[in-house]
């Protein structure tokens, strides 16, 4: 089971730690404590994830079994890898037979099973690549992108809203029947004409906020479970044009 972290000193270092002032500016120092106390943190580091991010899709996933017999899984927005460890995991992906794709414009460092691509998911080619990586139609396809900010919230929402729609639509595209969308989104912000696809697409459409995810984050995901497939001429015009 998925238990918030408590006393937080297992990896040997101590809770409420401070950042001495010096060069660093205080929005900067307050960042840096609050990271280096996070028990999520430290726990990601003693379990070998290379994100905090990886007990969200953990949390998740216990409670609502997503990844459970998943055979291919797609990661959009990977860096630093901390889901796309999990997913190369549940699916028992090997560098001689990759079940998982990941995609991010940031470096990322190599990860055994995971075949990473260094590139913007809006460019045109990303989806081809994505599935070519994987030979096959994913059982999964996640998404914890979050467009770079740039200071003004108002935009940065509404960037990261316009990434998980093209998730959602690149998701229908491609899931397996029966399959999962699992994605970033925030508090408020996911337009009804984007609920309202999901709903005709897959059995159940929730939105989740994780324990692990920041109190005073207004990030949120969406989940919509049970792909129910595309209509059957749609998947013979697929085949055809494959
Ligand atoms: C919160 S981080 C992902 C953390 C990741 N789930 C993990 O577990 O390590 C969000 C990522 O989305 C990526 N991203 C944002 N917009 C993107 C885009 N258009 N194409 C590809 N990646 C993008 C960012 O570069 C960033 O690395």
């Amino acid at each position: 089971m998925t238990k918030p972290p408590v006393g937080g000193n297992r990896t040997g270092r101590k809770l409420g730690q401070k950042v001495k002032k010096g060069k660093l500016k205080a929005s900067s120092r307050r960042w840096l404590e609050r990271h280096i106390n996070d028990p999520y943190v430290q726990r990601a580091k003693l379990e070998g994830y290379r994100a905090r991010a990886a007990f969200k899709l953990l949390e998740i996933d216990e409670k609502h079994q997503i990844l459970k017999g998943a055979k291919r899984i797609i990661d959009l927005g990977a860096a630093p890898g901390s889901w796309s460890q999990i997913a190369a995991k549940v699916t028992d992906s090997t560098d001689e037979d990759v079940r998982v794709a990941a995609i991010d414009f940031l470096e990322m460092a190599p990860l055994p099973g995971v075949h990473i691509l260094q590139l913007d998911f809006l460019d045109p080619e990303a989806p081809a690549k994505l599935m070519e990586a994987i030979g096959g139609a994913p059982n999964v396809v996640l998404s914890d992108m979050a467009a770079p900010t740039t200071g003004h919230q108002k935009t940065d929402h509404l960037r990261t809203m316009h990434l998980c729609e093209v998730a959602a639509h690149f998701a229908v595209e491609v899931l397996a029947e029966g399959g999962h969308f699992l994605a970033k989104t925030f508090q408020g912000g996911t337009e009804r004409e984007l609920l309202a696809m999901l709903k005709q697409n897959f059995r159940q459409v929730i939105h989740i906020k994780p324990a692990s995810s920041r109190a005073e984050s207004v990030e949120m995901f969406l989940l919509a479970k049970g792909f129910k497939g595309r209509k059957k001429e749609e998947a013979q015009e697929d085949e055809a044009a494959a």
